[in-house]
C-alpha cells in the first residue's frame, strides 16, 4: 500500500513542487492551502489549512485520516518571511512570523503523533533554511523561527525515536520561489535604516531570483522518504552545504564580512 504523505503549503513554491514530485512517485499526497479553491494541485488532492488555527490544523489531520486512513509522513513547510530592521519589526509582527513558521509546525506535529505513535512508524520532516543556521540581517524575526525550528526538531529526534518515528530538517539556501512577494515588510519603517534596508532588500531579491530550483529541495524531501533511516539533517544547495561549514572553522569577524558583503550591511 502506497504511503500517505501530507504536505503544507502546496499552493506554491517548495510545498507545490515537493507534493508534485512525490504524487508522480506513486505516493498518495495532500497539499494545503489557505484557499484550496483558488490553488492548483498536480496529481495531489489539496485540502485547506492556516497552520495558525488549532481547529484548521484537527479538520486538516482529520480529513487525511477519513479519506486515506493513515499519515506516513508529515511535511512541514508552510511559511513566509518578515522583513525589516528587528526595531522596525512590532512584537504582534514578530509573534505573527513565529505563529505560522514555527508554531505552525508545532500544531501540525501534535495532530499527526497520535496516529503516528499507534502504528509505530512515521517521518516528520521540517523545512528549516540556511538561515537556521546563519541569521539574514533586516530578517531578525525570520531568522528567529527557523533556529527555532532547528532546536524544536532536534530535541524532538530523541523523544519519537523510541516510537519507530524519525525527525529530519531540510535546509536549503536561497531558492527560486515567490516567498519574496508573499511576504510582508515591517509596518513601522524607521529613517535611520532606510537606505541599509533598501539595498539589502535589493540584494534579498536578487539571491532569491538566482537560488536554486524548488525541485531541488523537493528530490531531497523524496529522498529522505524513500530512506530506512533518515538523517536528522539534510542541506540543500551549494551555499547551505558549505556555509555552516565555513562557519565552524572561521573567526566570526571573517564569517560575518562575507555575511554582510553578501547582503550589503
Ligand atoms: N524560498 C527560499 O529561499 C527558502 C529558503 C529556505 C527555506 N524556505 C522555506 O520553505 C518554505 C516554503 O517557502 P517557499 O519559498 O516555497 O514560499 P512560497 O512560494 O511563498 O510558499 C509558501 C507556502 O506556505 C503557505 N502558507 C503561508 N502561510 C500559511 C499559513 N498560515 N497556513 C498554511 N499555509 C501557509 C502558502 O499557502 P497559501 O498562501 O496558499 O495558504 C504557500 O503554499 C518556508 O517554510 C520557507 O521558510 C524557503
Amino acid at each position: 500500500m502506497s504511503q500517505t504523505i501530507l504536505v503544507t503549503g502546496a499552493s506554491s513554491g517548495i510545498g507545490q513542487a515537493t507534493a508534485r514530485l512525490l504524487a508522480e512517485h506513486g505516493f498518495s499526497v495532500f497539499g494545503t492551502a489557505r484557499k484550496p479553491d483558488f490553488a492548483k494541485a498536480h496529481g495531489f488532492t489539496m485540502l485547506a489549512l492556516d497552520v495558525r488555527s488549532d481547529d484548521s490544523v484537527r479538520a486538516c489531520v482529520e480529513q487525511v485520516m477519513a479519506k486515506a486512513g493513515r499519515l506516513d509522513v508529515l511535511v512541514n513547510n508552510a511559511g513566509y518571511s518578515i522583513t525589516g530592521a528587528a526595531e522596525e519589526t512590532s512584537v504582534d509582527e514578530a509573534k505573527a512570523q513565529l505563529e505560522t513558521n514555527f508554531f505552525g509546525a508545532v500544531r501540525m506535529v501534535n495532530a499527526a503523533l497520535p496516529g503516528m505513535r499507534a502504528a509505530g512508524a512515521g517521518k516528520i520532516i521540517n523545512i528549516s533554511s540556511l538561515a537556521g543556521n546563519t541569521a539574514i540581517p533586516f530578517s531578525a524575526f525570520y531568522s528567529a523561527s527557523k533556529f527555532a525550528l532547528e532546536g524544536y526538531s532536534e530535541s524532538l529526534w530523541y523523544e519519537v525515536r523510541p516510537f519507530g518515528i524519525t525527525v529530519s530538517l531540510v535546509e536549503p539556501g536561497f531558492v527560486n520561489t515567490p516567498i519574496g512577494e508573499a511576504s510582508p515588510e515591517a509596518e513601522r519603517a524607521l529613517p535611520v535604516y532606510s537606505a541599509t534596508r533598501k539595498r539589502m532588500l535589493a540584494k534579498f531579491g536578487q539571491s532569491l531570483a538566482s537560488g536554486i530550483p524548488p525541485e531541488q529541495v523537493a528530490r531531497r524531501v523524496l529522498q529522505i522518504v524513500d530512506s530506512k533511516s533518515p538523517r536528522l539533517r539534510y542541506r540543500v544547495g551549494a551555499q547551505a552545504t558549505w556555509l555552516p561549514r565555513l562557519r565552524s572553522v572561521v573567526p566570526w569577524k571573517v564569517y560575518a564580512a562575507g555575511v554582510r558583503k553578501t547582503f550589503a550591511v
